[in-house]
């Protein structure tokens, strides 16, 4: 048990003590993830996953959610530029964005490809995520009438890319998927419910709530925009090998970090917030448990002392045999 305990994740706040090796590896970092991304050594990550804030004013613990359009694309290419500098060669980056900006019909999706290509990152490919959240949709725009109707996106984007090349070095015998699995996850279409019900986040900001009806109140545990687990598994077994490092920038409440921890890959979680890194570590550390106790090798009924002697009784008293004499 005293073993168990030391391992257990703590919420690392940034700058740390100790930046020695590698201080980042299966960390909850807490802090501004720019300055922490600009400490780590070049070429320590395998695969980086996230979703970036949406800038749609969400109500995030501590985070400004409402910046100019062009202001906020320069500002996440800074961190593009260190998540660049940070992947192994080959490593891998899925950047998950909605089609936020369809209010003022701007392609969100084309312009962060566009600023990661520029960046040298390869384009490989892009799955659409498909939300079946259509039954709740409210506004049609002109309801009817082909004079201003809208489409309303039921989908989001995980744009896949790479750095320097389209493979990604690893042993073999490292690899955790299954045919199954790959041959279902290698068709990118993905039919995944989301984690938040109801409303989608960045619906949310598009239409206000109905006259007369207040805006659903968020849970003090929760997020508003966490990923659902299925999401992070597909990709983390598609695209990494077992014991590479996985990172989230902006990892919310940890569903990388602890989807990674439970399949045997090393995570990194920033978050700028003190909550949702609190919640990380919780989730973290319900894996570790989980593991070790996965780990506990569980008696065979035969090998338990009450089966052995019941074993030694039976030979004991077991009928004999007749002998036939001649
Ligand atoms: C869309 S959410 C990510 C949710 C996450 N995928 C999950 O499953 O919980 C974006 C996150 O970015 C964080 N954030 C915003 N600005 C940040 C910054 N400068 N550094 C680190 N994190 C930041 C917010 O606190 C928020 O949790």
């Amino acid at each position: 048990m005293h073993d168990l305990v030391k391992q257990l994740p703590h919420v690392l706040n940034f700058p740390p003590s100790s930046t020695k090796g590698e201080w980042w590896k299966d960390q909850i970092i807490c802090g501004d993830s720019l300055p922490i991304l600009r400490v780590m050594s070049d070429e320590s990550i395998h695969l980086a996953i996230t979703s970036p804030p949406y800038n749609v004013g969400l109500e995030y613990d501590s985070h400004n959610d409402k910046m100019p359009y062009e202001e906020y694309l320069q500002w996440l290419t800074l961190f593009w530029k260190e998540l660049y500098r940070v992947l192994v060669p080959g490593g891998r980056f899925a950047l998950n964005i909605a089609p936020t900006s369809i209010k003022d019909f701007r392609p969100i999706h084309y312009h962060m490809t566009r600023d990661l290509v520029n960046l040298g990152f390869i384009m490989r490919t892009e799955i659409l995520w498909y939300k079946q959240t259509m039954r709740r949709r409210t506004a049609w725009g002109s309801w009817k009438s082909p004079h201003n109707p809208h489409m309303v996106p039921s989908w989001e984007y995980v744009l896949v890319f790479s750095k320097g090349s389209w493979a990604l070095e690893g042993n073999k015998a490292d690899a955790d998927i299954t045919g199954e699995e790959f041959i279902k996850y290698s068709d990118a279409f993905w039919q995944i419910q989301p984690e938040t019900r109801g409303r989608q986040p960045f619906l949310k900001s598009l239409y206000p709530p109905r006259r007369g009806r207040k805006a659903p109140e968020q849970k003090a545990n929760s997020h508003p925009a966490p990923f659902p687990e299925e999401l992070i598994k597909r990709l983390i077994k598609f695209y990494s090998y077992r014991g590479n490092v996985i990172l989230d920038p902006f990892g919310g409440i940890g569903t990388v970090a602890a989807v990674a921890q439970r399949y045997g890959r090393h995570f990194v979680h920033l978050d700028l917030s003190k909550k949702y890194c609190a919640i990380a570590v919780e989730r973290v550390a319900a894996e570790m448990k989980q593991m070790r106790l996965d780990e506990i090798p569980v008696r065979k009924p035969e090998n338990t002392p009450v089966a052995a002697s019941v074993a030694v009784a039976k030979r004991k008293y077991a009928p004999r045999k007749k002998v036939r004499r001649k």
